[in-house]
């Protein structure tokens, strides 16, 4: 029986990030699908092929009275079929739900084999965390599992953001955190009604040019956000686990999807959640670096040889520091490309 533990890999002496590493696996989109519905069991087969990550929701968008079913038609496709690169994963219901707990059992026990994460929503606090990984290491060790399953957790509440660090370490089993930017609006009592984008009222307006306060200014739409994307950053970083950013609901605004989507992977999340098949591209493209960014970064770090000293491109100061991220984009770029 492998401990959490096994699967992360110290970093050698010296290297730039942090404590550990969790191995490296495309994830640019977590793609959600119902379960409860026989047409999406079908096709999951299918859907799985062109994704990095597919996710069995059984969580919110799924109505009460189909829970079970969800249950039931994400053991029927993993039992069914071999996603071979493709991860799996599922959401279960939240901890303070009826359904919670019959969900990590039964998926445990019927397909722990197959699932790589359990995304569990509106963690709270390290202690919801401790339960969960408690509660599988029995289900592992009972179902003879023999590969840990990992913790994906949503950060969904104002209590889960005061928390976020502690949720960040509160297990080596922890995987990475999502923006839960729907429930987290409620919670923080914002006054949005959409699932994840911006508002058309979040702006900040430009003083007037000539200085009359009726003349010309221009009108900035805000990253509403911004300051929750980067605050996730910075915990899962520091612990060494993945940030994503979470759903956008408007599936027709493709051009504001992939906005958001740029936003977060400019501010360090290596992947978002796709609801429908024109957000699996839109991530697709935004979470793998730009081929000319990643000739440029190259261009940085074979001047700059041994990565030390200052030395001016294209008019601009390049030094040790601008090494690192240009190794951040690359090594992304060579990562994904395996
Ligand atoms: C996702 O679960 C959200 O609440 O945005
Ligand atoms: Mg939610």
């Amino acid at each position: 029986m492998h401990s959490p533990r096994d699967f992360y890999r110290p970093l050698a002496v010296g290297a730039p990030d942090p404590v550990r590493e969790i191995p490296f696996r495309p994830s640019r989109m977590i793609h959600f699908f119902d379960p409860s519905n026989p047409k999406m069991v079908a096709k999951a087969p299918q859907i799985a092929a062109g994704v990095d990550i597919l996710l069995g929701n059984l969580e919110d968008a799924v109505k009460s009275e189909n829970k079970e079913a969800a249950r039931a038609g994400l053991v029927q496709v993993a039992k069914e079929n071999d996603f071979g690169e493709t991860q799996l994963w599922t959401r279960v219901n939240s901890l303070d739900s009826p359904w919670g707990l019959d969900d990590l059992t039964t998926l445990v026990t019927e397909i722990g084999d197959k699932l790589d994460v359990i995304m569990v929503p509106k963690v709270e606090g390290p202690e919801d965390i401790h339960y969960v990984d408690r509660l599988l290491a029995q289900l592992e060790a009972k179902a003879g599992l023999q590969r840990p399953i990992l913790v994906h957790a949503i950060l969904e509440t104002a209590r889960g953001m005061t928390n976020v660090e502690d949720i960040c370490t509160a297990s080596p089993r922890m995987q990475g955190l999502s923006l839960g930017p729907a429930d987290l609006a409620a919670n923080r009592r914002m006054k949005t009604t959409r699932v994840g984008g911006g508002h058309p009222g979040y702006l900040v307006r430009q003083d007037p040019t000539d200085g009359a306060i009726d003349g010309p200014r221009s009108v900035y739409q805000q990253d509403l956000w911004h300051y929750t994307i980067g605050r996730m950053v910075d915990a899962c970083a520091a612990a060494g686990i993945l940030p994503f950013y979470g759903p956008f609901g408007d599936i027709k605004d493709v051009v504001a999807c992939e906005d958001q989507f740029r936003n977060a992977f400019l501010l360090g999340c290596v992947g978002a959640w796709s609801l429908h098949p024109v957000q699996i591209e839109i991530a697709k493209r935004v979470f793998s670096p730009d081929p000319a960014d990643v000739l440029h970064a190259q261009a940085v770090i074979e001047a700059m040889g041994d990565g030390s000293g200052a030395l001016m491109i294209d008019g601009k100061m390049e030094d040790d520091a601008s090494v690192k991220q240009c190794q951040v984009m690359v090594s992304l770029a060579h990562q994904l490309a395996e």
